[in-house]
């Protein structure tokens, strides 16, 4: 018999005593194994006196470490207790299981080099991709190639978001209103919609694959806040759609990293990820390229990435990878040429058009969209992020243009 602990019981939580209850039959035949949850620790012991597994909630963490369960599930979120639990956890000997993105990226090695020090397993496939098992595939199924580039769309309250404005041609405060009413937004939406949770999934995502210590801090980081119906239009007229991309890139002398809005061709592989779901893209050494996608929030996909963590740790019991050791050299823009989605707004004035093609003399520019004399869009191809970065702050500066949006286009 296994025993597992269960540190948190909301949604995810009790989604992963669901599955661990529907499931036991078959883990029985297939592992010779009984899953039992032997403690359900929550704040508010009352709250759950209707529960029918009652007896097995406590709110006292201490009676969770001094039993004999062989793992312990955190399912709470945030940093703290969280760390303190998820350490002592594995000081005492216990395999741990979390879900909690947050805590992997900021203290992801740390933890690694704790479980291998006292012989456990600490496993975290649900802090990325929800249902989608893409971390156990990096470590184990594809060792044997390195990464180049991964791209995905991780996070899956945003992708609802954009579907939405996209479909609905709604603005980008009635679709996070829809997005709270399905329950994928949270009431502070702050950490999806200012692209934080990808960049920290990013960062796991990078750290697994690429060897590479990523802070999140060192990952260009912009949301989907400022987006607007115009946005949308434009992508539709030209058979694009605008995704939060997660992007890692190893370079030969450094690694870039961002997590921002992205034109996608409507019908690409990006395209075609809409709603809830995410997608994980790798490039990889003598294989190429290889696609992930599923369900990327919500319930029961994230109880389904914790139930494979356990059923991992009963077939291998200890395997934690080192922590990485590369520390990368990190470059602010996309190295080589690429093409781009460009706005450009004059506030007060027109905009002079002559004035701003003298700029662009890099690159193929093509006008898409100059119905309203302020508000310029166009394509161009052939130029580096960091000419377009500076061509865009000159006009800023010399007042030629009051406001500006640059998109790539994948
Ligand atoms: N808020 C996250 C998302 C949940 O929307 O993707 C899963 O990490």
């Amino acid at each position: 018999m296994t025993s597992v602990a269960l540190l948190g019981y909301g949604t995810v939580g009790s989604g992963v005593f669901d599955l661990i209850e529907k499931n036991s039959k078959n883990t029985l035949q297939s592992y010779d194994e009984f899953i039992n949850v032997s403690h359900v620790l929550v704040k508010n012991i009352r709250k759950h006196q209707d529960n029918k597994h009652y007896g097995l909630f406590t709110d006292s963490y201490e009676d969770v470490l001094k039993s004999d369960c062989d793992i312990v599930i955190e399912v709470m979120g945030g940093i703290h207790p969280a760390y303190e639990y998820i350490k002592s956890a594995l000081m005492a000997r216990k395999h741990v299981i979390t879900a909690n993105k947050d805590l992997i990226a900021e203290h992801g090695e740390e933890l690694m080099t704790l479980a291998n020090k006292y012989h456990v397993t600490l496993n975290y496939e649900a802090s990325v991709g929800g249902s989608i098992p893409v971390l156990k595939t990096i470590k184990e199924s594809l060792a044997a190639h390195p990464v180049k580039s991964i791209t995905g769309i991780l996070n899956g309250t945003t992708n609802y978001i954009l579907s939405k404005m996209y479909n609905e041609n709604i603005s980008y405060d009635v679709a996070l209103k829809a997005a709270q009413d399905a329950g994928f937004a949270e009431a502070d939406p702050s950490s999806d919609v200012l692209g934080f949770d990808a960049a920290r999934k990013l960062s796991i995502l990078t750290h697994l694959s690429m060897n590479s210590v990523l802070k999140v801090k060192d990952i260009l980081i912009d949301g989907i806040t400022n987006l607007d119906e115009k946005d949308m239009a434009i992508a539709k007229k030209l058979g694009y759609k605008i995704k939060l991309i997660g992007k890692s890139i190893q370079y030969d002398h450094c690694l870039h990293a961002f997590v921002k809005p992205v034109y996608v061709q409507a019908n690409s592989m990006l395209g075609l990820i809409d709603n809830e779901y995410n997608t994980v893209q790798m490039d990889l050494d003598t294989i190429g390229e290889m696609t992930f996608s599923g369900k990327g929030a919500g319930k029961h996909p994230t109880a389904s990435a914790i139930y494979g963590d356990i059923l991992d740790i009963l077939l291998n019991e200890k395997k934690v990878l080192e922590p990485a050791t590369k520390r990368p050299k990190i470059c602010h823009y996309a190295q080589g040429k690429h093409e781009w989605l460009v706005r450009l707004y004059s506030l007060n004035q027109p905009i002079n058009l002559e004035k701003i093609l003298k700029f662009f003399t890099d690159g193929n520019m093509e006008i898409k969209d100059f119905e309203n004399p302020n508000d310029l869009s166009f394509t161009i191809k052939g130029i580096s992020e960091s000419t377009l970065f500076e061509i865009i702050q000159k006009l800023q500066n010399l007042n030629i243009i009051s406001v500006s949006k640059y998109f790539m286009i994948l």
